[in-house]
């Protein structure tokens, strides 16, 4: 019987193909970038050919040099870039446009007109999402709108919308299955998360055709088969996530309260509210976490643009470091006290400001100010966007959480770890598998082929590999993260 896990996590950057055993260790994994596009200012767009393609190739890749066949597989399970927007030809399975990737910022106009005209408060009463650009509705009128005939082939029936996880379906069941789960359609702001369905007034305020659908299943579901041509033999399908859903699962987030955040280019802190989705006050999204067995999870989620991509910036805009690696040594010998905020608003503020005009700034800087300070402040600038969204997450009332899970490129340096535990004042776990988020879409795979009984099971399999403890006293971190809010106030002042 096979008991192998196959997990595609198709990124913002690459593709990536993770083999698991049963007991949810990593076995191995091929990855290959593609390209991205920047057609004009605020514009980001993927190849979706290439997503394909690069998909299988590492899928291939993967199971050639693990020794692998079809039949050693027992599910696959598909966790994705959310929002990501991408329009075919049902019958061809032509792409009619390039993706238009979630950081695109094209519709921010038509944006600001719907929030103008009034419309947010239903919005975000049905999603949970506020009315911004990131979301995949406003990118698909926009396809509609500007690809000839599109808008007269979707009304015909001969077009389908999907997010990457759909798109990879459709193309690994060979066209015959156009199917998504509830986490990556509750990021549509076309799905009402309250009765779990696409919405009839938001496909009317957005001017929709209903065809263009998928069907929403559970997180853990069956949603089709691989084609036999693909890797050689059927392999079932049976989870799909977006990927920030996924990292909550793979960090074993199941109970009400328990929070993951995620530390790559941006950084997606969820927290885990229950079976009722907590309205928030402050400007976080209100998401679906999983649905299985027809049951919602729901989270409160918060999301950064700017975390690992300030240390990218250090490094290759400023070039005052060469690796990501040499900024724990500097930070360990400026400490956290010295007087410099980098405020990383390249694009705006995202979670708790939305703030589109806000641009970066650096404050404190005085004679004796190095390179070690700037690079020390821009990780400290991760901390403390962190604070933000975790207070906010407690000021709408969610449980308050006893412990942080993290993962993600930036948490194997301590410096910084060590440093979120203190501004936030509770303790960061770092987990032993950092791979959470394909860990995550595999488990559920494993949970709906059986190879796993329940969550509890899962959770057993979650071990912390190191827990920092806060260790600095409570007026030094408060005094610490007030200079930090005069900061984004000053730049949020223009
Ligand atoms: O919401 C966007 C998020 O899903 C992107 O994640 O890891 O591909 O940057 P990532």
């Amino acid at each position: 019987m096979a008991t192998h896990l196959l997990a595609i996590d198709q990124g913002t950057t690459s593709s990536r193909a993770i083999l698991f055993d049963a007991a949810g260790t990593p076995l191995g994994s091929a990855q290959e970038e593609f390209s991205q596009y920047f057609p004009c200012d605020g514009w980001v767009e993927h190849d979706a050919e290439e997503i394909w393609q690069s998909t299988l190739s590492v899928c291939r890749q993967l199971l050639a040099e693990q020794n692998m066949h079809a039949s050693d597989i027992r599910a696959i399970g598909i966790t994705n870039q959310r929002e990501t927007t991408l329009l075919w030809d049902a019958d061809s399975g032509e792409l009619l446009h390039r993706a238009i990737v979630w950081q695109d910022r094209r519709t921010a106009d038509y944006c600001a007109e719907l929030k103008q005209a009034g419309h947010e408060p239903m919005v975000s009463n049905k999603t949970g999402l506020l009315i911004d650009p990131y979301f995949s509705a406003t990118k698909l009128r926009w396809l509609l709108e500007h690809i000839p005939e599109a808008r007269a082939k979707a009304e015909q029936g001969k077009l389908r919308f999907g997010t990457v996880d759909s798109f990879l379906l459709w193309r690994l069941t060979g066209g015959k299955v156009h199917r998504t789960d509830a986490t990556n359609a509750s990021r549509t702001m076309l799905f009402n998360i309250h009765t779990q369905s696409w919405d009839q007034d938001l496909l009317e305020l957005f001017d929709i055709p209903a065809s263009l659908l998928p069907e929403v299943m559970d997180t853990a579901a069956d949603f089709g088969h691989t084609e036999a041509g693909l890797f050689g033999a059927e392999i079932p399908i049976t989870a799909m996530a977006g990927d920030q859903q996924a990292a909550l699962i793979g960090q074993a987030c199941f109970q009400p309260g328990m929070v993951k955040s995620t530390y790559g280019t941006g950084c997606f802190m969820i927290m885990n509210t229950g079976d009722q989705p907590i309205r928030s006050n402050n400007r976080l999204l209100t998401t679906v976490g999983y649905r299985l067995q027809g049951q919602v999870t729901f989270a409160l989620e918060g999301s950064i643009f700017v975390a690992g991509a300030a240390i990218q910036w250090l490094r290759d805009g400023l070039k005052l470091i060469q690796h990501a690696g040499e900024t724990e040594a500097m930070a360990e010998q400026t400490g956290h006290d010295c007087g410099v905020y980098l405020v990383p608003a390249f694009t705006g503020l995202g979670a708790p400001y939305w703030d589109p005009k806000a641009r970066g700034a650096i404050f404190g800087l005085t004679r004796d100010t190095g390179i070690a300070e700037i690079v020390t402040a821009g990780l400290q600038s991760v901390c403390f966007q962190s604070r933000d969204l975790l207070d906010a997450m407690q000021a709408d009332g969610a449980i308050s959480t006893s412990a942080l899970r993290v993962d993600g490129g930036m948490v194997v340096n301590n410096w910084v770890v060590q440093s979120l535990a203190n501004i936030l004042g509770v303790p960061v776990e770092r987990p032993q598998v950092t791979e959470t988020t394909a860990l995550g879409v595999a488990y559920l795979a494993g949970l709906h082929s059986g190879l796993f009984a329940s969550l509890e099971e899962i959770a057993a399999h979650w071990h912390c590999q190191r827990n920092f403890k806060p260790d600095m006293p409570e007026d030094q971190r408060n005094q610490l993260y007030q200079g930090w809010q005069d900061a984004v106030r000053r730049v949020r002042e223009g």
